[in-house]
């Protein structure tokens, strides 16, 4: 009998939840309402438990303790109650369940942010520096990730080292622009021989900038590795000057002169990022609750580019908290709004080195290409007939903000209040979600099995 199962047991029904996308969907969003939600439900409710339980496969979080796993529920519970009821009242943005969930935000705080350190002398000459170029032609929208000039999202760890990170990206950015080579470059150097900071207590781009420029340049990625902890200054490898910049500038404190700084290069920029929206911060255009007074600064980040969707402008921002927060690791920030140091003051401490290079490089154009530019002469016809174009990607969405590739299906893995908190990617194309589990059946193979992890024809 168990041999003629596993005849069966081809291996059809698969399990999903290594592609679950973390996200919420907001009554705003969705013909559901919570309405009659009671608060109480989440005290009780053993679906709770269950959610957590997932969470933690999805982060892949361990803890050794009781204590500590309570301590984590009840965070978890907290940041539950507060996802439910802020996306509830508002659209342009959602909060979710993402890899910081379980902490409180004191514990956020305290792990990830308060580490811009502001330079007191520095800010004095903050307006006068640049010269303030706020007038320029901007494209209506740029992506510097389109234009090869990004490395992949990274991840700081328990490290206060967002500084390094942002400095880094723009090195990375301006020395692809200049030179047409994409280079991942060492925070770790920064961390373990950059004096003039504090490694993973804290520091500030310009100073680092500062310390790459008289240090003759900075090693890769690759040579120095990051480990997220302060260490001894590997001198073979500050050796390296693998990529060097000439100088840097400071923006203006203004949207003008931010937009103008980021048509050239991707542009470091302090902010205020330790709100709990911007903690469970997992898509949309952010504009939550944050300072945007300059003094509360406390973190950096990359400014990448910028666009705008629904009338609403944005900044596209690189941060350095792994691909497990926001969109893919990605922030879109508000911009063009009347705050006067922008949207947690992004507009109040901008800046970015600059490099000579005088290698030919694909410059930025500074507008679209006209339109009536006549199409080049086609060319010869080749003698095989070339093949058909593959078909342009179109993911699916699947919740608010997030996406399943091409060929997969959307699935809803967990659902509390008549919507769905966390969905799933399941990799078959038109799959069967198998309701109340992890698991999806292709279509040729509709019914689902779970106890026996069959999938089965009609
Ligand atoms: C420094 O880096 C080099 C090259 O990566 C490595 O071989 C060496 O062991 C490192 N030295 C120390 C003291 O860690």
């Amino acid at each position: 009998m168990g041999t003629q199962k596993t005849t069966f047991n081809h291996p059809f029904l698969l399990p999903f939840s290594v592609f679950l996308v973390f996200i919420f969907v907001s009554a705003e969003s969705t013909q559901y309402s919570i309405t009659g939600y009671d608060p109480e439900d989440l005290r009780s409710e053993d679906r709770v438990t269950e959610l957590f339980r997932h969470w933690r496969e999805k982060h892949r979080k361990i803890y050794i303790h009781v204590e500590e796993t309570l301590k984590r529920f009840e965070n978890f519970k907290r940041n539950l109650r507060y996802v439910i009821e802020s996306n509830s009242g508002r659209a342009g943005f959602a909060v979710g369940l993402n890899r910081f969930a379980d902490l409180s935000n004191e514990e956020f705080r305290e792990k990830y942010t308060r580490k811009v350190k502001k330079p007191v002398e520095l800010s004095e000459r903050w307006h006068t520096r640049r010269g303030s170029e706020s007038e320029c032609h901007a494209p209506r929208s740029l992506d510097w990730r389109k234009k090869g000039a990004v490395t992949a999202v990274k991840d700081q760890g328990d490290c206060g080292s967002c500084w390094a990170f942002s400095t880094t990206g723009a090195i990375e950015g301006i020395n692809a622009i200049s030179t047409g080579e994409l280079i991942s470059l060492s925070e770790q150097e920064l961390l373990d021989c950059d004096k003039t900071n504090d490694g993973c207590d804290g520091g500030y781009m310009d100073y680092a900038f500062g310390w790459v420029i008289n240090s003759g340049g900075i090693d890769t990625e690759a040579n120095y590795p990051y480990t997220g902890v302060d260490g001894t200054c590997n001198s073979t490898n500050e050796a390296n000057k693998i990529v060097s910049i000439d100088g840097y500038e400071n923006v203006a404190e203004s949207e003008e002169a931010l937009l103008c700084a980021a048509v050239n290069q991707p542009i470091s920029v302090g902010i205020q990022g330790s709100a709990i929206d911007f903690q469970l911060y997992t898509g949309g255009i952010y504009d939550g609750d944050c300072s945007s007074n300059p003094d509360d600064i406390d973190h950096a980040v990359l400014i990448v580019g910028y666009g705008s969707e629904g009338g609403e402008d944005y900044w596209i921002v690189k941060n350095s908290w792994g691909t497990d927060w926001g969109m893919s690791g990605y922030a879109h920030i508000r911009r063009n709004t009347n705050l006067k140091y922008g949207v947690c003051a992004i507009n109040a401490m901008a800046s970015y080195p600059t490099q000579t290079y005088s290698a030919p490089s694909p410059q930025p154009s500074p507008s679209p290409p006209p339109p009536s530019q006549p199409p080049p002469p086609p060319p010869p016809p080749p003698s095989p007939p070339p093949p058909p174009p593959p078909p342009p990607p179109s993911p699916t969405e699947c919740g608010e903000f997030s996406y399943c590739p091409t060929g997969q299906t959307c699935c809803c893995l967990y659902e509390m209040f008549n919507f769905c908190l966390i969905n799933g990617c399941c990799d078959y194309t038109n799959a069967v979600c198998c309701t109340g589990s992890d698991y999806c059946c292709p279509s040729e193979y509709p019914i689902c099995d779970v106890p026996e992890g069959l999938c089965l024809r009609v």
